[in-house]
């Protein structure tokens, strides 16, 4: 079924159009999460558009997702050049109406002296062009801009495998977007992004970072400051990434806003070196203080493996342990306490709380109960609303028992073949639950999630001095704050 427009306003700019076209979309048809539609707010739009250097004459450019193509919209209404754009979008709908914004987009620059022709593919943007990311023999774009849509992918989606490539573990279509992008531009192309910043640093996503840093060199990024800010319903922050197809490093502009007006936009310049780090992890460090904490943890040289010390998942994931998990139990005799994400508190651990199943069968479940040994217990989901990422609690084989069971939202720290020390062990979680180390945490993963690959990165300082935090915290009640500036000589 045809379906009619509302009309441009005189002289309306195409992005405004495209946007408004989009809410009028959303008021008779709902956004599909299937498709990860989201519509770029006007602001950010023009924001990313006003920042992606444009070349060539005409320039090429490619919207993958598109929408109504506001994107796109916002280049053309501020180029000085002609524009071929290649715009993708699946929905059928959608792609209607997009057909309606390029078609005003065209008349508005034609009224300006200058030319957009568009090319709408109704196909599926990954799959028509995946081939690219093994061969990039056609680089046909100047130029991408996109807000790509965002959805987990099983690894057996025929886009998965298309982009294998880029896959490791659970794929976010989001990536192979931009890695497929990355692939389809000239050298000297740009490419505007935004997306949720889980990329930054998830372990999910190195073999992305591997091959889109591996041929894209960042220039800018934007941070929004709080989550929600950009996309109400979209509950990862998003970050916007513009970067060059070239091997040459130059500074990166970092810029962050506290909301989605861009009226107060602070920037500031950094190095490739310090924002790009091992494994392609981007460093987003927005303040002084920032800096400064992360000189300081990057300066250390210790980390749990050269202490001998490893980090792994706890292996009980109750919906698939049903038969063993019960909210009562004889411990040590049929059952041994089973450890959650509620039971970890910073420095303490409380065992039992109401509202979780407590205790686990050992009979049958022996390859998921754990020696009763020294721990450090951390949580691996901080939720939304929680400023504080890391949360970890000393455990200090405290229950009398031979074995125990901790649950797939913890990660634990151990010494493999020995034990750690209670003084390890504090030391270690009053480090974990500081300032200092939550900070920098924070900074380079986008994530509330803490991931053993991520915990195994962590610089961390002497073991003497971690050591040191141990002894202190076992008769002090001094904050963990407190005891990290005292034993590290710094302020945390
Ligand atoms: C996050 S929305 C962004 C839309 C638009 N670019 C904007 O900024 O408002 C992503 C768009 O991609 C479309 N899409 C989803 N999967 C696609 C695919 N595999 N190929 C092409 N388009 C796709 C969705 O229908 C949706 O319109």
């Amino acid at each position: 079924m045809p379906i009619h427009l509302p009309q441009p306003l005189p002289d309306e700019l195409p992005s405004a159009y495209a946007h408004r076209v989009g809410q009028w979309v959303l008021s008779w048809k709902r956004a599909d999460k299937t498709l990860g539609q989201y519509f770029t707010p006007l602001a950010t739009a023009r924001f990313m558009a006003k920042n992606l250097p444009l070349t060539g004459s005409p320039s090429r450019l490619l919207d993958p997702g598109a929408g109504l193509g506001i994107l796109a919209c916002a280049v053309c209404e501020i180029a000085s050049v002609d524009i071929e754009l290649e715009a993708f979008e699946v929905d059928p709908d959608l792609a209607q109406c997009l057909e309606g914004c390029l078609s005003y987009a065209q008349q508005w620059m034609a009224k300006r002296g200058r030319s957009l022709t568009y090319k709408i593919r109704r196909e599926d943007f990954v799959l028509t062009y995946a081939d690219e990311l093994y061969w990039s023999n056609s680089q046909p774009f100047d130029a991408v801009i996109a807000n790509p849509p965002y959805f987990k992918l099983s690894k057996s989606d025929p886009r998965a495998r298309a982009a294998e490539r880029v896959v490791h573990g659970q794929p976010n279509i989001y990536a192979l977007f931009m890695a497929v992008s990355a692939a389809l531009l000239r050298p000297g192309g740009h490419g505007m992004f935004i997306t949720p910043r889980s990329y930054a640093a998830g372990q999910y996503f190195s073999r992305f970072r591997e091959y889109f840093f591996g041929k894209m060199r960042p220039r800018m990024v934007h941070l929004f400051e709080s989550r929600r800010e950009v996309f109400d319903e979209v509950l990862q922050e998003s970050l916007i990434l513009l970067a060059e197809r070239s091997t040459e490093d130059s500074d990166i502009l970092l810029s962050s806003s506290a909301n989605g007006d861009f009226a107060q936009v602070v920037q500031r310049r950094k190095s490739i070196n310090e924002v790009l780090g091992t494994d392609n992890i981007l460093h987003l460090s927005l303040t002084d203080e920032d800096d400064a904490i992360g000189e300081i943890v990057r300066a250390w040289s210790g980390g749990l493996r050269a202490y001998g010390m490893e980090t792994s998942t706890g292996p009980v994931v109750p919906f698939r342990a049903t038969e063993f998990v019960s909210a009562s139990g004889d411990v040590p005799f049929t059952h041994a306490p089973l450890l959650w994400m509620q039971n970890v508190k910073p420095m303490r651990c409380d065992w039992p709380v109401s509202h979780k199943s407590q205790y686990i069968r050992t009979g049958g479940a022996e390859r998921l109960l754990l020696p009763n040994k020294n721990y450090v217990l951390l949580r691996r989901f901080s939720t939304k609303e929680e400023r504080q990422r890391l949360t970890a609690a000393p455990y200090l084989a405290d229950f009398d028992t031979p074995v125990i069971g901790i649950e797939n939202h913890l990660n634990y720290i151990y010494r493999p073949g020995g034990d750690l020390s209670p003084e390890e062990t504090r030391g270690l979680a009053v480090l974990l639950n500081s300032s200092l180390m939550d900070t920098y945490f924070r900074r380079f993963s986008g994530n509330t999630q803490v991931s053993a690959t991520e915990l195994r990165a962590l610089p961390l300082p002497p073991l003497e001095s971690i050591m040191e935090l141990g002894r202190l915290s076992a008769y002090s009640d001094a904050p963990v704050d407190t005891l990290v500036t005292e034993v590290l000589g710094l302020y945390a």
